[in-house]
């Protein structure tokens, strides 16, 4: 087999390079009893491969789709062809066919090759991808090679499902009329509370990776109107679970001269669009049905329900506080309760009005009721809370309070209370967690599937 040698026929047709999917722009035709097919050259790399007798039948694989190629002939008995292996990257000339009657293929047509080149050969053996990612591996393995196993159907479903998703939000930001910015991730503020902040020396002074980028957005609302941004923020998270992440994508908006229940109202609308986008475009659609069978885009409204409500309804259903005991009002409801919770309602909730104490300290008070707070966790089946948001405490004073009740020292937050004293007004937003809304939507375990490389207590690496 070493000294079989393959020359390409320069007598037949220029070929026109292709990519593996249905929206591309090049015209081609079948081989058919009645047509000669398209010669096409295309690139990629060996998803699959199945040797007979006298034929080698791959599936190539570019990114952008699958395509069965047959070798025959001499083609299939070169050292190259019987040495082939698992993502070994190539370029492949030939006709296209249609496939034989009763044949199933990725589009519906193969390619019968009539030459080819190695571009990079992939380590078999042991080395074999197929042995570094066995479907059996512990996760941990699993994560390691990561950077592999990208190249696996799911993986990279979950992925592309994820470009669709940022995308939409951006369309439904633009419908809406929210302007994009990019806040800073180096800070020397907090959000959401201490005990998360990853802390850094920066040239000498203390400052933190950012937990949310809502205070720089507020201070975008008085010259550019309703805002948005989609930046990564960061949790020194200290427990494991499947829904926290030390690093994380986060969808957040601002809106000014707004209620409380126009936030909500908007909060649906955006969420809503969102998943209608993504459902119309039927390469997205068909890779969310194969993630997760059962999605269905959920009908509207959502249920809202108050916290106080929320209480009740865990003490009636006996759903038990993290020390075991029934909830009361001021609990924090720990994730395993709200998941129950959410998990039996089976419905997106909007749980709203949680109390003062358990919310961050730039939340506004409710005008019906002092205890609690104009706040709403949007809460989906599977995954849990997805969402936090609020109405901003827009009075000096009452900013002024909220930072000696919490403790903090107003100094470094001057830029954010300014705002209270050029112009204030009742406004509000939200942070959505990407990977969260992915887990919900592609009915994933864990949110660690829904990043490219996940970051959390015990890993930053590859
Ligand atoms: O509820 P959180 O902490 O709210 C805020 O940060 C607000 N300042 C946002 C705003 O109003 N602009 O976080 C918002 C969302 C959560 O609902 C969750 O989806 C996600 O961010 N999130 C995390 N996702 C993954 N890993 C973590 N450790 C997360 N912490 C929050």
């Amino acid at each position: 087999a070493k000294n079989i040698k393959i020359t390409e026929d320069t007598t037949l047709p220029a070929p026109v390079k292709i990519r593996l999917d249905e929206q591309d722009p090049a015209k081609i035709t079948l081989q058919s009893a009645d047509s000669k097919g398209t010669r096409v050259r295309v690139v990629g790399r060996v998803h699959r491969e199945r040797k007979q007798k006298d034929l080698i039948f791959l599936t190539l694989r570019d990114g952008y789709g699958l395509m069965q190629c047959v070798l025959s002939g001499s083609l299939a008995k070169t050292y190259d062809a019987i040495t082939l292996t698992r993502e070994t990257a190539m370029e492949l000339l030939g006709e296209m066919k249609e496939l034989p009657a009763g044949a199933h293929a990725p589009l519906n047509r193969e390619l019968q090759v009539d030459f080819f080149r190695i571009i990079g050969k992939a380590v078999g053996g042991d080395d074999a991808i197929t042995n570094r990612v066995a479907e059996k591996g512990d996760a941990q393995t699993l994560l390691d090679n990561r950077h592999l196993l990208l190249r696996g159907e799911k993986a990279s479903a979950v992925l592309l499902v994820r470009d669709a998703i940022e995308s939409a939000f951006h369309q439904t930001y633009r419908e809406h009329r929210c302007r994009k910015v990019s806040p800073p991730a180096l800070v020397q503020t907090q959000v959401e509370g201490g005990a998360t902040l990853f802390k850094f020396d920066y040239y000498g002074e203390q400052a933190y990776l950012t937990q949310s980028s809502q205070l720089y957005l507020e201070t975008c609302l008085p010259s550019l109107g309703d805002v948005y941004c989609i930046e990564k923020s960061f949790r020194a998270e200290k427990s494991l679970t499947r829904r926290h992440l030390s690093e994380y994508t986060h969808i957040e908006a601002e809106l000014d001269f707004i209620t409380f229940d126009d936030l909500l109202t908007h909060l649906e609308a955006v969420m809503c669009r969102v998943i209608d986008l993504v459902l119309a475009d039927p390469t997205t659609a068909r890779l969310i049905t194969d993630l997760n069978p059962g999605f269905a885009a959920p009908a509207r409204p959502f249920l809202r329900m108050r916290y106080a409500d929320a209480i009740a309804w865990l003490v009636e259903h006996e759903i038990v506080n993290d020390e075991g005991a029934p909830h009361s009002f001021g609990d924090d409801i720990a994730e395993a309760a709200e998941r129950r919770m959410t998990d039996i309602i089976g419905r997106p909730i909007f749980l709203t009005h949680f109390p003062t104490e358990i919310k961050a300290f730039y939340m506004q008070r409710a005008a019906d009721d002092p205890r609690v707070t104009e706040s709403v966790d949007c809460l989906m089946p599977g995954v849990g809370e997805i969402v936090g948001g609020s109405m901003r405490m827009w009075d000096y004073a009452e900013l002024m309070d909220a930072y000696k009740r919490e403790g903090i020292a107003p100094e470094p937050y001057y830029w954010y209370t300014d705002q209270r004293r050029y112009g204030s007004t009742p406004h509000g937003g939200y942070g959505l967690g990407l990977e969260r809304f992915l887990a919900w939507l592609c009915g994933l375990h864990t949110v660690r599937e829904a990043c490219l490389y996940p970051r959390y207590m015990g890993r930053c690496k590859p």
